[in-house]
């Protein structure tokens, strides 16, 4: 037998063309907030209690499906693309053996689990053969008008079908519904293309089921913004900015300062501990977590990385790494993936990390390069050292052990370790191990002539040596 009452399987429509979006991409993979739309509506569903989430899939199908692959959703195939409810009759089979049917269309990110709880209930409340959310909206140009008598939904009319008059209501369809499963099928068999887009409209399903004598209610969503449709580039701008919002005001409530929110960017999902303080034009992407207590100056990006407690970075470009507490940063880094710098570590200006772990309290003040390298403790990293890891076929790896002071200027060409304690000298191009507690001076000696300015000028004829060429 089927479910009950209390539940319900949710089911999304995204197999559209989305041309408003001219996109190589199908739209609902287009990103709010570093998810795509498609994943917001889908964990909406599940938080509002959809225990089912069954996804209508057409264009660009089998990328929408690799997108989701790792989450727990349904897929159902409408090959071609005749209009929203064709859409859902594709998904027939897939729900027969539910009672009640949540329907969302795959372009509406910024829907929240609760509204959907509240249209849930509503519904079943009522016990309506169908309930429409609907929304007032200052300018409902684009949307489907909902036409009414008291509470009852008789007809949605798509703006392109409009009559002046209806064209002028300002409630519209939110193309979020509550079905009863068996009532809307029957209905959406006599749902025909006879209008200006020649296609079959879910919204005529409402007409239908008025002529049966069925109840169609409305549910008005308190937030017109949570039922914006994204159609193209300018409502996705539009969309992102409200999802922005919340997300920095729910991170405000939190306890993270932003000097000026409006002009940060932080993904859906990233974490950020009490009193980190972020400035202007800040970007936290992806899976990111930071600490407690952290500063974090602009024009700082980070992306998919871990960084501890009281760290301080500046004008810097973090991406799959760890940065452990304490630890200063910038300005002008580069963290390349597989960096992980460990507590009290000193990175400085122009200097770029790939693949390599730092040791506690060590420093990298200026003008490195730091690839594929096991750095230990308390080494210091003299300005200008360049790990040379590549020779042109291989990537090598080069160890310091704790202790280590690598002179200014020097190249340490991997594979080579320098022994825990030692000295490299400044200038040194070292291709070979320094044992521990040694000095290693790899450049050719200094040799100073004596008076040679002084002969060249009588060789030459008299020129001044301070002359340009
Ligand atoms: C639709 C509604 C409109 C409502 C608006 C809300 C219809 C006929 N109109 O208009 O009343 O105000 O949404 O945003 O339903 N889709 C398919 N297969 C198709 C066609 C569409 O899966 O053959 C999917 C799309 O991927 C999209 C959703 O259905 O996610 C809505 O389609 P769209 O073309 O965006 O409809 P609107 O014109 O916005
Ligand atoms: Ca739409």
């Amino acid at each position: 037998m089927g479910g009950n009452v209390v539940d319900f399987a949710a089911v999304v429509l995204a197999a559209g063309e989305g041309t408003r979006m001219k996109s190589e991409v199908p739209k609902v993979l287009h990103k709010i907030c570093g998810v795509p739309m498609l994943g917001h509506v889908i964990s909406q569903a599940k938080k509002a209690g959809a225990k089912r989430v069954i996804v209508v899939v057409g264009r660009g199908a089998e990328e929408v499906k690799r997108a989701f692959a790792e989450q727990e959703v349904e897929f159902v195939l409408q090959a071609e693309q005749k209009g929203t409810g064709h859409a859902l009759m594709q998904a027939e089979d897939a729900v027969k053996s539910e009672d009640t049917v949540l329907v969302l269309y795959g372009d509406m990110p910024l829907i929240t689990a609760e509204t959907l709880k509240s249209l849930f209930e509503f519904h079943a409340r009522n016990q309506a053969a169908a309930t429409v959310m609907t929304a007032r909206v200052k300018d409902p140009s684009g949307y489907g008008r909902v036409i009414k008598e008291g509470n009852r939904v008789l007809a949605i009319r798509e703006e392109k079908d409009a009559s002046p008059e209806e064209r002028a209501i300002d409630e519209i369809n939110s193309g979020i519904y509550c079905f009863n499963r068996e009532k809307v099928f029957n209905a959406l068999e006599q749902v025909n293309n006879d209008n200006v887009q020649g296609e079959y409209y879910l919204t005529d399903v409402v007409e239908i089921l008025n002529r049966q004598g069925e109840k169609v209610l409305a549910f008005e969503a308190q937030d017109p913004d949570e039922v914006q449709g994204v159609n193209d580039r300018n409502q996705l701008a539009q969309a992102q900015a409200i999802m922005q919002k919340r997300i920095i005001r729910s991170l405000m409530a939190r306890g993270v300062t932003f000097l000026n929110p409006d002009t940060c960017v932080v993904d859906e999902g990233v974490e950020i501990g009490r009193d980190t303080v972020i400035y202007p034009g800040v970007i936290l992407e992806g899976k990111t977590r930071i600490g407690e207590g952290c500063t974090i100056v602009g024009y700082t990006r980070i992306i998919d990385s871990v960084v501890g407690n009281r760290v301080e970075i500046t004008m810097s470009h973090i991406r799959e790494s760890v940065v452990e507490d304490g630890v200063k940063i910038g300005p002008f880094v580069n963290l390349r993936p597989g960096t992980h710098l460990m507590a009290g570590v000193k990175v400085g200006d122009f200097v770029e990390i790939k693949n390599s772990k730092v040791g506690e309290n060590s420093k990298v003040p200026h003008l490195s390069y730091v690839g594929d390298a096991d750095i230990g403790r308390n080494v210091n990293i003299g300005a200008g050292v360049i790990f040379v890891n590549y020779d042109g076929f291989k990537k090598h790896r080069t160890v310091v052990e704790d202790g280590a002071f690598i002179g200014c200027n020097s190249n340490l060409v991997a594979p080579v370790r320098i022994g825990q304690g030692s000295y490299v000298a400044a200038g040194s191009t070292v291709t070979k191990d320094v044992e521990e507690g040694a000095l290693a001076i790899a450049r050719s000696r200094q040799e100073n002539k004596p008076g040679w300015v002084k002969k060249r000028k009588e060789r030459e004829g008299g020129g001044s040596s301070g002359k340009q060429a």
